[in-house]
């Protein structure tokens, strides 16, 4: 399968620029899910099951707070795990969700989701949708209002933070005037535990990080010898994220889909960012997009957030 020529307009422009850059969907081909499915249960990858724990400790508490007979739209949904967790929390109070939309790039991980839910969630009206949520998106017709949105894992972190704003603000827009949204936020933390997080043992996160380029040669005619790249995982601390990277291991030459890149020893491709806010920057960004009275729940160890958002002046 070749890349859409949309995306491959994307991926030649990140590779000329200075830095080079990847863009992130692109981890998200078949390999990439397994292998992101994989990162999750590593022993160093704290974030799925913290936010995992603290969504079953708080569902009742959260569910009291959203709106019976919604439609819950999930960003990104990998896995059904989390939304089952609210879902099952929403029944118990009287508030049965009359349906579930999730969204995710990875059309054929989507598909195997809503097959499982067939089986685990018999009565559930499930309206999948395979779309970029970046994009601009319309909502499958039966998601009518009111919406709870619910963007777990941390994904929001992956957006530069202006791109974060237009995002939110974007997603009330689509979620509409009666709206809650709830979202997962990796919290700022010693770095040598974020750096474990993004670069295991077990190497699982660096295939991740280099099924990239296996992927340009499967699909836009490249030739990358992927182990000529090294992952690194770096923290930045002025831009308080975590960054991942393919550092070329030598000087080499490249062909993407008839594009000659030259690299030198040490250069790198800037492949993802994962931005870790304070608990008062998430908030401050999320009332700049247009949310307000933000409900917030920690772990103990204040890990991870998930904060419940309202639409200003609107509900
Ligand atoms: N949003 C999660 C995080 O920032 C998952 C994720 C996105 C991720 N891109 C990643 C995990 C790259 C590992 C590597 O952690």
């Amino acid at each position: 399968m070749a890349l859409d020529p949309a995306l491959l307009s994307e991926v030649l422009a990140g590779l000329d620029a200075a830095p080079r850059t990847l863009p992130a969907k692109l981890f998200y081909d078949e390999e990439g899910c397994r292998l992101f499915a994989a990162i999750t249960e590593l022993p160093e990858y704290y974030l799925t099951r913290t936010e995992r724990a603290l969504l079953a400790a708080e569902a009742g508490a959260i569910a009291a707070a959203l709106p019976a007979d919604a439609s819950l739209v999930e960003y990104g949904a990998s896995s059904e795990d989390k939304a089952l967790v609210l879902l099952d929390a929403l029944a118990a109070a009287g508030r049965t969700a009359r349906c579930y939309v999730p969204i995710d790039i990875a059309a054929p991980a989507l598909t195997a989701l809503t097959a499982r839910l067939a089986t685990r969630r018999p009565g559930l009206v499930v309206a999948p949708l395979a779309a970029d949520f970046l994009a601009p998106i319309a909502l499958p017709s039966g998601a009518s209002p009111p919406r709870v949105g619910f963007f777990p894992g941390s994904t929001i972190g992956n957006l530069e933070p202006t791109a974060a704003r237009a995002f939110l603000a974007q997603a009330r827009a689509t979620l509409g005037p009666a709206s809650r949204f709830l979202i997962g936020v990796d919290l700022r933390k010693d770095p040598a535990r974020l750096l474990a997080a993004y670069d295991d043992a077990a190497g699982v996160t660096a295939a991740f990080n280099r099924n990239l380029l296996v992927r340009l040669n499967r699909e836009a005619g490249a030739d990358f010898d992927p182990a000529a790249f090294t992952h690194e995982a770096r923290w930045n601390e002025a831009e308080g994220r975590i960054e991942m990277h393919l550092v070329s291991r030598r000087a080499q030459q490249v062909r993407v889909a008839g594009v000659t890149l030259r690299f030198s020893e040490g250069d790198s491709i800037h492949t993802e960012n994962c931005y870790k806010h304070s608990l008062e920057g998430f908030v401050a960004l999320a009332m700049a997009a247009g949310w307000e009275a933000p409900r917030m729940w920690t772990d103990a160890g204040a890990t991870f957030a998930l904060y419940l958002l309202a639409p200003s002046g609107g509900g």
